[in-house]
């Protein structure tokens, strides 16, 4: 560790001419004579503070701290100021703990810690980050630079990395397109885009965070910025990749690999993972703009029951407020609320409503009065209320971004929790304002004290206001698990709600383009996505709405949802054929609960995304960088959704190793193609050899029953496979206790086939007393089965040979 050495004084900071770094540039967009572009100097000095090293030109300082073992965070500040270290995604850079070493030799100035080697170049100033090996990853292409922008007396900041020739980019939220970014420039401002299209950008969220992919090796860059920021993967120029922002600080985290997974881990141990949902959440809903009256709403519900359709959620969308004002009731529609929701709960359904951040002016409403009493909602720069007009007419804002507001805000959902409301959507908190899309820039934020015009504000305020849901649910659910979504949201929204990809269409298009945003957004940190079943607006046929069910099945949240003007969407809309398919597909969802709900758990514990896609699982083969409608779904099984029509049979790639075909057993090799059969009735699903996939019998919602027998389908393998089952309450927060049990089953093979039910983890007590294994794919005809050196019997379900045991087994051998 060095000492503390040429101390940054003001002396030196004045010494340093700038003038070499001046660019003049002409800038189209504001119609500017000229901009003056500064680039970084040469490092004339250099200071350390604990795990934080500051380098500076003279004039500008540059900040490199040591966040982990695997994570480094660079700050710029043109004039050696530093913003106050404040993240909505990040709540602490301080809490991880590295073994880090300095090092100076004539030409760098490097920082390293186990894993990573952050290099700073004393003659340009540029940085880069080394393996352990002293492989470059990933390196400026020019030093930080910025401009003083005079429309609004920030700056604009701006970092420019090297793109080698073979390097691809993923993640950066919902984008609808490609799932490989290179060539491609996008922007982040959070937006209302109702039926949005192919390559429209930007959308809803803004998550300024990317992975790297280069010569099969990982790395991240978390621009944490909440300004309007851009990428540009080498479009622009073919060898440069960069990320800018007009205004705030240029501080990014790079996240060390090689893996992308471990990437996206990372990523999550800073801006944290989605808190386990409540199991009901993972089941089947029903939404509609909007189901009313209540007698619609009964009805609907009973459609399902009547039809064994399992359904676990209806949603209420605006249509159940008083005219559309948030936590009232329109008592026209709805007389009773308290005795829907129970009748609706009797019968196993949680209701969910819309809320929407527009309060309207209205003097005789009590959420209006409150928040003008205690200045809870936004103004503008000159003081006037931010007022614009949404589905109530004339409204004001929250300012989410002010504690008060928040804390004001989560009280507002007492009624609603009261009269037995389960969960809550939040809408249109881009924020959305009809004619003029969102807020002026001028409007001004609390920003928990740090301050901010709405240029700094607009991208988090969606994820302040769902912010402010959950924690006011937390509090009135007394320690049950909330279940809140919202539309809008900025890197770290993932601690607080699920996210729908928004106002998507009936089309063809939209459902493989829904495959390929939620892949997106579960390598970008936001594991519980869905899109709207179905398309939102436009009409889709029969065919397309089961294809679209099949995906549904396969997305983290899965909710079927439609427009105000479309014809009926139920799944049982379409005719009786295709209602029984639809019907087999959520039931196939209630059959994997468990299996998903251990994906769920992974992602909370772990922060490995529920969704792969398959250049994460196999990142070395440059092949899959064009793969992207196969995707794993947890770690043990891989679908590729049928996203044409008529399509009757599909070429789906398996990822290396075996694999079974999930409706015949076939076993097929996977590193290569196979064409595979795709009749309506089924879409390719793949479970990895020597997997355990642990299966609920088919329910019409959870806890309807508990269960006592968990079906455990085991699949033959000729290597070790490891899975697990996880259990706990289902709804509480006390897994945070360890009240859950995590049990790891081992497949291993050889002359015989080995089942080792092996570690328990938590201290939950097991609800299964039994469990059914039916043996999958076995090579030899089985003779003997022995459950802790006793020989057990054999019995055919399904042409599966079935042997029932004990849940304390610890080993079974077949022959
Ligand atoms: C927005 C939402 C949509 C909702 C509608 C009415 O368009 O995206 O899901 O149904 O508003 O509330």
């Amino acid at each position: 560790m060095a000492d503390i050495n040429n101390k940054i004084t003001e002396e030196a900071i004045q010494e340093n001419t700038l003038d070499a770094g001046i660019q003049h540039v002409n800038n189209p967009v504001l119609d500017l004579p000229q901009i003056v572009k500064k680039y970084l100097q040469k490092v004339t000095s250099y200071m350390q503070k604990e795990n934080s090293f500051l380098f500076t030109d003279g004039s500008a300082t540059v900040e490199v701290k040591v966040v982990s073992d695997e994570i480094i965070r660079v700050r710029l500040a043109p004039h050696s100021q530093f913003l106050e270290d404040f993240s909505y995604a990040v709540p602490n850079a301080d809490q991880h703990v590295a073994v880090y070493a300095f090092q100076e030799n004539e030409e760098t100035y490097s920082v390293s810690t186990n894993t990573v080697t952050c290099v700073v170049n004393k003659g340009n100033f540029h940085i880069s980050f080394q393996d352990r090996d002293g492989q470059i990853i990933n390196r400026d292409h020019s030093p930080m630079h910025w401009e003083e922008n005079p429309d609004f007396g920030g700056y604009y900041v701006y970092c420019t990395k090297v793109a080698t020739e073979s390097e691809s980019f993923y993640g950066l939220g919902d984008k609808p397109t490609q799932l490989n970014l290179r060539g491609k420039r996008v922007t982040n401002w959070n937006s209302d885009t109702y039926s949005f299209s192919f390559n429209q950008d930007p959308l809803y969220r803004s998550i300024p965070f990317y992975i790297g992919l280069n010569g099969g090796e990982a790395y991240g860059i978390f621009f944490d910025n909440t300004f309007k920021t851009y990428f540009d993967f080498a479009s622009e120029v073919h060898d440069q990749t960069s990320f800018w922002s007009e205004g705030g600080e240029l501080q990014y985290y790079y996240i060390h690999g090689p893996h992308m997974m471990d990437v996206v881990k990372r990523y999550h141990s800073i801006t944290g993972t989605h808190y386990l949902p409540p199991l009901w959440a993972l089941g089947f809903h029903q939404c509609r703009w909007s189901y009313y009256p209540e007698s619609k709403v009964i009805e609907i519900a009973e459609g399902f029951r009547k039809r064994n359709i399992p359904c676990d959620a209806i949603y209420l969308d605006i249509d159940y407020m008083d005219g559309y004002r948030c936590f009232t009731w329109n008592k026209h529609y709805f007389s009773n609320p308290k005795k829907m929701i129970k009748s609706l709960a009797d019968n196993g359904f949680k209701t969910v409503v819309i809320i929407d951040p527009g309060i309207k002016v209205d003097d005789n409403y009590w959420v209006f009065k409150e928040g003008k009493e205690n200045k809870y909602f936004c103004r503008r720069g000159d003081d006037y209320f931010m007022e614009g007009h949404v589905w109530p007419g004339r409204c004001q804002f929250p300012d989410f971004t002010n504690p008060d507001t928040r804390e004001w805000w989560g009280t507002l959902f007492k009624g609603l929790v009261d009269v037995g409301v389960a969960g809550v959507w939040n809408d249109m908190n881009e924020p959305a304002v009809f004619g003029r899309g969102t807020f002026p820039n001028d409007v001004r934020h609390n920003y928990d004290g740090y301050r901010g015009s709405h240029r700094k504000a607009h991208n988090i305020y969606g994820m302040q206001m769902v912010r402010a849901t959950y924690d006011g649910l937390k509090k009135l659910n007394h320690g049950k698990r909330p279940f809140t979504i919202t539309r809008s949201a900025y890197a770290g929204t993932q601690r607080y709600a699920s996210v729908w990809t928004g106002d998507n269409v009936a089309t063809w298009e939209h459902l493989r383009l829904g495959v390929l945003q939620l892949q997106r957004l579960s390598v970008s940190g936001m594991p519980f996505c869905g899109t709207d079943i179905g398309g939102f607006s436009g009409e889709p046929d029969g065919e397309l709405f089961t294809r679209w069910i099949q995906f549904g099945v396969f997305s983290p949240f899965m909710r079927a949802h439609s427009a105000g003007d479309t014809r009926e969407r139920e799944p049982w809309s379409f005719g009786e054929e295709l209602e029984a398919i639809n019907k087999k597909f959520i039931e196939l969802r209630y059959k994997l609960l468990p299996y998903i709900y251990a994906a769920f758990w992974e992602q909370t514990k772990y922060g490995f995304p529920i969704l792969r896609p398959v250049t994460m699982i196999e990142q070395e083969e440059l092949g899959n960088i064009v793969r992207e409608e196969e995707f794993s779904f947890g770690d043990k099984i891989l679908v590729s959704p049928v996203v044409n029509p008529g399509q009757l049979t599909k070429r789906v790639y398996l990822p290396k190793g075996q694999w079974y075909n999930y409706w015949s057993h076939e076993q097929l090799s996977g590193g290569q193609e196979h064409d595979i059969s795709t009749p309506l009735d089924q879409m390719p699903i793949f479970v990895r050899a020597g997997a355990v996939i642990p299966e609920f019998p088919v329910m019409q919602y959870v806890d309807v029953k508990q269960v006592e027998v968990l079906k455990l389908l085991v699949y033959y393998t000729d290597t070790e496979v490891n899975s697990f089952v996880y259990e706990d309450h289902g709804d509480t927060f006390a897994y945070e206790q360890e009240i859950y049990l995590e049990k790891k089953f081992v497949v291993k093979g050889n002359k015989n086939n080995l089942i080792i039910n092996q570690s328990v983890d938590g201290l939950f007590t097991e609800r299964y007393e039994t469990y059914k294994i039916h043996l999958i794919g076995f090579p030899f005809s089985i003779n003997k089965v022995m459950a802790d050196d006793h020989s057990i019997a054999i019995t055919v379900e399904n042409d599966i040979p079935t042997v029932v045991v004990n849940k304390d087994f610890r080993n079974i051998l077949v022959n």
